[in-house]
């Protein structure tokens, strides 16, 4: 293996030395791929890729995914641009405990964002594996998710209520919300990820709103306690960036959130997504287990 891989000795998240990104071999997007799988969360450093390049290193793993709700870049249909002024008072883009698009039928099976401009303080990206928060969850809770769905929906952040109307249009990105938003889309709580068969505690605050199919104990008191306990400290991974790093997620297996602490500083980032499979739920005794 021409990579070398450095794990964070967290619960998710590698270093990714010895590529260029903009110069893949077939074998390099293998070793990423499997890197990423193993480790959720992978960063390169010292990566300084435009958005053409940025754009085929991306297509190197899948297709793009569908980018609702927020402005593409003019000329760019499949990129977000990421970005928070120095005087700028909204929320970061993505303040909340999310996985990307999850409301979504088929969800993003990655995450792939670009520094461009990193403040020298804050604005790190918080990571929450769900793979560990399943693994270590007590036998009595694991009990209690057999046949249980996830409603997701946009409606917190992305209806006309969501966070445009409350909070003012002061916000750089321009957000764009609709009455879609409103629309719900049924998910494993459990869900098997499609190419490790490992299974997942896959729910995320800012979209899941209910649980259906709960047989034991009341539906939104099991929520929250799944909530919380997917976040713990034991689960979750902090990442803070540099300038031309580039960071890709597992998007069906992590949640994340931005975190603040830059005002008076630009954030510059840009944002593709790879496209993802329908959610399935897990099966025990037929996945395969690593
Ligand atoms: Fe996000």
């Amino acid at each position: 293996m021409s990579i070398e891989v450095i794990p964070t000795g967290r619960a998710c998240g590698a270093e990714i030395k010895g590529v260029n990104l903009a110069q893949l071999s077939d074998a390099d997007v293998g070793d990423i791929r499997a890197a990423w799988l193993e480790h959720e969360v992978v960063y390169f450093n010292n990566q300084p890729l435009t958005i053409e390049e940025l754009e085929r290193f991306t297509l190197r793993f899948g297709e793009f995914g569908f980018e609702p709700y927020v402005e593409t870049m003019a000329d760019h249909p499949n990129v977000i641009e990421v970005r928070r002024e120095p005087d700028e008072k909204a929320s970061p883009f993505g303040a909340g405990w999310h996985s990307d698009w999850s409301f979504q039928a088929a969800p993003p099976a990655a995450t792939i964002l670009h520094g461009k401009i990193i403040p020298p303080i804050g604005g790190e990206t918080w990571y929450a594996s769900g793979r560990a928060a399943y693994r270590a969850l007590p036998a009595e809770l694991r009990e209690r998710l057999d046949g249980v769905s996830v409603e997701h929906s946009a409606r917190g952040p992305y209806s006309h209520e969501g966070y445009k109307a409350t909070r003012g249009d002061e916000r750089t990105m321009k957000i764009l919300p609709s009455d879609r938003a409103y629309d719900s889309q049924m998910h494993p709580l459990l869900r098997q990820h499609p190419e490790t068969g490992e299974p997942v505690l896959w729910l995320n605050s800012v979209y899941s709103i209910a649980l259906h199919g709960v047989s034991d104990g009341d539906p939104d008191e099991l929520l929250k306690i799944l909530l919380d306990w997917c976040v713990r400290d034991e689960f979750v991974y902090r990442h803070r960036w540099r300038e031309n790093m580039l960071t890709m997620w597992d998007n069906r297996s992590v949640a994340h959130l931005a975190r603040g602490g830059y005002d008076g500083h630009r954030r510059v980032m840009h944002r593709t997504t790879l496209a993802g499979d329908k959610p399935s739920p897990f099966v025990s005794g037929v996945a395969q287990t690593h």
